[in-house]
C-alpha cells in the first residue's frame, strides 16, 4: 500500500526519499575527501604517506563512479526528483537543471580520467587494496603525462566549482527565498511522509 502515511524509499511530489538522499550526501563526502587528499597528495614527497594517499585518493574516486553508476540507474528507473518549488524564475529552472546534468557527467568524467591517466603511466588501481582492476585506456605513458594528467586536474576543478555553484545557491534557496529546496533533501527532514 502507498498512501500518505506509508513510508517510502522513493522520491515523492515534495521531497527525495531514503535512496536518493543517502546517495547525494554519501558522493558529497565521497568527492570532497578525493579533491581535497588529491590536492594535498600531489605536493608530497615520495613517501608512504604520499603511497597511502595516493591509494586513499584512487579507492575515493573509484568508490564515486560505482555509486555515481548505482545513482543514475535509480534516477533512469523512473525516480525522478520532486518537482522544483511554484513560481521559480524559468531562468533559475534552467540552472538547475543544467547544473544537475553538467553534475552527472562529472562525476564520470573525473574518475574515469584519472582511472585512464593511472593505466597509461602503467599504474593499474588495486581497489582497497584487494580488487585488481583491468586498465582504463591503453598503456600510453605520453599520453598520461600530457593529455590525461592535466584534463583529471582541470575536469576536478571545474566540479569543484560546480559543487561551490551548487552550494551557494541552495543556501540562497534555504536563507533568501526559503523555499524548501534544501530541506527536501536533508536527512532529518522532520516527516519523510508522501506527498
Ligand atoms: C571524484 C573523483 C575524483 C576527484 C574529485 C579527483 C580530484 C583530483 C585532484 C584535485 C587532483 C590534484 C590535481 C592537481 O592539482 O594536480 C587529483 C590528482 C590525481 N588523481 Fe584524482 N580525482 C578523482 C578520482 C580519481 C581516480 C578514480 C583516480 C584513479 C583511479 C585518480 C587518480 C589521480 C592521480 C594518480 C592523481 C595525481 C596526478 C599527479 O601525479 O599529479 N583520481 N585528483
Amino acid at each position: 500500500m502507498d498512501d500518505a502515511t506509508t513510508p517510502s524509499i522513493a522520491n515523492s511530489a515534495i521531497t527525495y526519499g531514503p535512496v536518493a538522499v543517502v546517495l547525494h550526501w554519501l558522493l558529497a563526502v565521497l568527492i570532497a575527501a578525493a579533491f581535497f587528499i588529491g590536492v594535498s597528495m600531489v605536493d608530497l614527497p615520495f613517501s608512504p604517506q604520499r603511497f597511502r594517499f595516493f591509494n586513499w585518493h584512487k579507492w575515493l574516486g573509484i568508490a564515486v563512479l560505482m555509486l555515481s553508476a548505482a545513482r543514475l540507474l535509480w534516477r533512469a528507473s523512473g525516480h525522478r526528483p520532486p518537482p522544483t518549488p511554484a513560481g521559480m524564475p524559468a531562468w533559475q529552472v534552467a540552472a538547475y537543471r543544467g547544473t544537475h546534468i553538467a553534475f552527472y557527467g562529472m562525476f564520470f568524467v573525473v574518475p574515469l580520467l584519472g582511472w585512464a591517466y593511472t593505466s597509461a603511466v602503467g599504474v593499474p588501481v588495486v581497489f582497497l587494496g584487494w580488487l585488481p582492476l583491468p586498465d582504463f585506456g591503453p598503456r600510453d605513458k605520453a599520453l598520461g603525462e600530457d593529455v590525461l594528467k592535466p584534463l583529471h586536474a582541470v575536469a576536478s576543478y571545474v566540479l569543484a566549482t560546480l559543487v561551490v555553484v551548487h552550494v551557494a545557491a541552495a543556501l540562497k534557496h534555504h536563507y533568501v527565498e526559503r523555499d524548501g529546496l534544501l530541506v527536501r533533501m536533508w536527512p532529518w527532514w522532520p516527516s519523510r511522509r508522501r506527498a
